[in-house]
């Protein structure tokens, strides 16, 4: 009923306002008494054996938000109390930014798809910061961090150390973005170089903290196999503590719809089923490279429990769902975790058996069962 309610609105008024409605009707209904509460037993999923020990830290279940939902951190607490596992808020930027002209968001359903060109718009890091003061015990919210637009490239790792520095105390973990929407000719940094110049002046601050935040770096599934295997050897080789993968493509592989007219839709970044094959094998390459020893978030074209089942089998330690969660709601989140019970519980099911002697086991006379000679 609500997936058909957000349907309509969709067409009536667009991606983008349905989404800031989704976010603030959310916002509401958490700040009724009982409103999370409320939340938490219609939708939530929990089991001891959805449970994950990542980063050092205890994970619900590994069902996260991805970036870009939201932005400006004003719904995780009513996200997680519906059953995500964590929710990585941002992209941050040091300064408001209000993005690209609308509109700038395009659902396309008969490609499962969403192409997007928000130029990342968000309301700054002071605005982020007054929210993630707020942030409750056992939520666990990761900062996705980024440069504003108008940053020029030779002072943009300024601008990460800045959202890092500000927020390291609020975030349990933070996502560095490197992998911008293209389509603007943003630059992105590939060389080994350019990536250690962002992430060093963060290894050395958080150096002098008492509380370690985990770094991860957040990969475009359009880089060349080399580059990615460029970027999971920076995360052997530095304190970096692991890989998000991967952002939107700018790929139009996959997209087969007759049905979408590119031309009103225009350049963008893709999301959703066209970018599934290539997010589980960017994950797969970086697993590999890092023979496993490194935790991995798995996102991109995330439709399906068995999308997330092939996610997590490449070798995803979490995953991260956006426009899977556009299409099919908390449903997915759910079918996802009690699939994982399921097998949790199958798993452990003939472990049991060989423990305990069966029925006809204690049926057997004791003399027939003589010790070998
Ligand atoms: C995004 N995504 C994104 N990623 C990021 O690192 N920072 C951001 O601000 C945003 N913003 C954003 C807006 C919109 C409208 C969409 C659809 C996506 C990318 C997102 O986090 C994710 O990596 C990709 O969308 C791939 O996952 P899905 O959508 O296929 O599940």
């Amino acid at each position: 009923m609500i997936k058909a309610l957000l349907r309509i609105l969709t067409v009536l008024v667009g991606p983008e306002r349905t989404h800031s409605l989704v976010v603030r009707v959310l916002r509401v209904v958490g700040h009724l008494p009982a409103g999370r509460w409320m939340l938490r037993k219609i939708y939530a999923v929990e089991h001891p054996s959805l449970e994950r020990e990542v980063f050092g830290m205890r994970f619900k279940n590994p069902i996260g938000l991805a970036a870009g939902f939201d932005r400006n951190a004003e719904a995780y607490r009513e996200f997680s109390a519906m059953g995500f596992g964590f929710v990585e808020i941002g992209t941050v930027t040091p300064r408001p930014q209000s993005g690209n002209p609308r509109p700038r968001v395009f659902r396309l359903n008969a490609d499962r798809a969403i192409v997007n060109r928000t130029g990342l718009a968000n309301k700054g890091l002071d605005y982020v910061m007054a929210r993630l003061r707020k942030k409750p015990e056992g939520v666990i919210v990761g900062c996705n961090i980024g440069k504003n637009t108008i940053t020029p490239v030779e002072e943009q790792a300024a601008d990460y150390l800045k959202t890092f520095r500000n927020l390291y105390q609020h975030a349990d973990y933070f996502t560095v973005n490197i992998s911008y929407n293209t389509t603007f000719k943003e630059y992105v940094p590939q060389s080994r170089e350019s990536v250690i110049e962002i992430l060093q002046p963060l290894f050395e601050f958080r150096r002098g903290q008492d509380q370690y935040r985990p770094i991860l770096l957040k990969i475009s599934p359009d880089l060349p196999d080399e580059v990615v295997d460029l970027m999971a050897d920076i995360m052997i080789d530095t304190p970096l503590d692991g890989i998000v993968a991967t952002n939107a493509t700018t790929s139009r592989e996959g997209f087969v719809s007759l049905d979408t007219k590119l031309d009103e839709v225009g350049h963008g970044a893709m999301s959703g089923a066209p970018l599934t094959k290539r997010a589980i094998e960017v994950v797969a390459r970086v697993y590999a490279r890092a023979k496993g020893t490194y935790p991995i978030i798995g996102v991109g074209g995330l439709m399906t429990p068995e999308d997330i089942k092939a996610m997590l089998d490449a070798g995803a330690t979490l995953v991260q769902l956006y426009t899977g969660f556009v299409y099919e709601g908390m449903s997915l989140v759910r079918k996802t975790c009690k699939m994982m019970i399921a097998e949790a519980e199958a798993a452990a099911q003939p472990a049991e058996v060989a423990t305990q002697p069966t029925e006809a086991a204690l049926a057997q006379p004791t003399e027939d069962i003589q010790p070998e000679k």
